[in-house]
């Protein structure tokens, strides 16, 4: 059994506020907070010398995430944002395909899933959801036999719905589709098995749920994806110097990059918090992913109960476990903004998303949480 009390206690902002927000960012428990003063500390007393070790320990935390998406170390690594991953993915396929090509995405999609895409003027056809709900049918009939890829959030930003992502790779995979994650609003809670899914690519920026800041996005890339679209751009990480000294020196001679996913780190990146999220990492499997899928669904269970008790509209689909998240969205109509700015007043802290109330629990909030955000709307007049 989890002690959840004692899981909320090493969460300082729960002593000042209820905070729903973290669909946004995550806040940090206090032992992530000491792993970062520890890193910095590192560098203010002893500078670089510790850098060989810190790449060697980022290696290793790149392991661990491979481990939980089931997939070797060498496909993992870390890029600034899921911005920059589309990016790259949308500069190499210009790069490398040289017939015709669509993309298929969701018309939700958080941006950062689809801007790198249309800003290199690739056709972008979105599928429209159903009730809120994207039916792994509905993204079928999108594709045709000019589609390169489907590339989809695992749960979506503004209605918690989550994508299952395993019926939907298998689909694609026997059609040839190249199937792209963003699994941003679900990762680690929510951690996806990337060969059963038959993933090719998935992204998941971690200062949603990684509990440790902005320290970038998980990079996972197949073998045969790195090989049959190389990075379209390069830097001195990238280069494989062949046992040689790790810095590529010589100039206009040839040279070919990592055949790792490491290719993708290009320059230094910025290692002190990274290297605190492995503190983030063992808090979060010290609680047990299951445990902590249970208590989200547990919480979101009763605010759900209670919205329908007052007979609020929930956005959401709620009818299926299987298509659940942190993230429950519900609407009062025109009154969604003062609502919120209402609960800012009381010190509870949600979100508009898409004209929709949003409220994302975490593993410090409780059912007391909920009860005082139930007040709020049972008392709003
Ligand atoms: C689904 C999703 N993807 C990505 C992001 C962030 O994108 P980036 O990592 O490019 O800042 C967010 C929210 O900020 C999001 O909700």
């Amino acid at each position: 059994m989890v002690d959840w009390d004692k899981v909320r206690k090493e969460f300082p902002i729960s002593e000042n506020s209820v905070y729903f927000q973290s669909a946004a960012m995550s806040p940090l428990p206090t032992p992530v907070f000491e792993a970062i003063v520890h890193e910095y500390r590192k560098l203010c007393l002893y500078g670089d010398v510790n850098w060989t070790d810190d790449m060697a320990r980022f290696g290793k935390l790149c392991a661990s995430l491979a481990e939980l998406i089931n997939t070797e170390a060498d496909n993992v690594t870390f890029v600034q944002n899921t911005s920059t991953v589309m990016s790259l993915l949308a500069l190499s396929f210009k790069n490398q395909v040289k017939k015709p090509f669509n993309i298929v995405s969701m018309k939700d999609e958080f941006p950062a899933s689809t801007v790198g895409f249309e800003y290199q003027n690739i056709d972008m056809r979105y599928v429209g959801p159903v009730d809120a709900r994207y039916p792994v049918e509905s993204i079928l009939d999108m594709t045709d036999g000019e589609t390169l890829a489907v590339v989809t959030s695992q749960v979506q930003y503004a209605t918690g719905f989550r994508q299952d992502v395993r019926a939907l790779g298998q689909e694609l995979k026997g059609r040839g589709i190249l199937f792209i994650v963003n699994a941003t609003q679900a990762f680690p809670y929510f951690p996806v098995d990337v060969k059963a899914s038959s993933i090719d690519v998935l992204t998941a920026s971690l200062h949603k749920w990684g509990l440790a800041g902005h320290i970038g996005t998980m990079f996972f890339t197949t073998t045969e994806f790195r090989e049959k679209f190389p990075s379209p751009i390069a830097g001195w990480l990238s280069v494989d110097t062949e046992g040689g000294s790790f810095i590529h020196t010589d100039k206009n001679a040839p040279f070919r990059l990592l055949i790792s996913a490491r290719r993708y780190e290009f320059g230094t990146f910025n290692l002190q918090p990274l290297l605190a999220f492995e503190k983030a990492l063992d808090f979060i499997k010290a609680i047990g992913i299951e445990n902590i899928q249970e208590r989200l669904f547990d919480l979101t269970d009763y605010l759900i109960q209670g919205l329908q008790n007052l007979k609020i509209t929930v956005i959401s689909p709620v009818a299926r476990r299987e298509e659940r998240s942190a993230i429950v969205c519900f609407t009062l109509g025109e009154r969604n903004r003062a609502f919120v700015k209402k609960c800012a007043e009381k010190k509870i802290f949600l979100t508009l998303r898409d004209g929709n109330i949003r409220v994302s629990v975490n593993i410090f909030n409780n059912f007391f949480d909920i009860d005082l955000l139930i007040d709020v709307l049972r008392t709003f007049g």
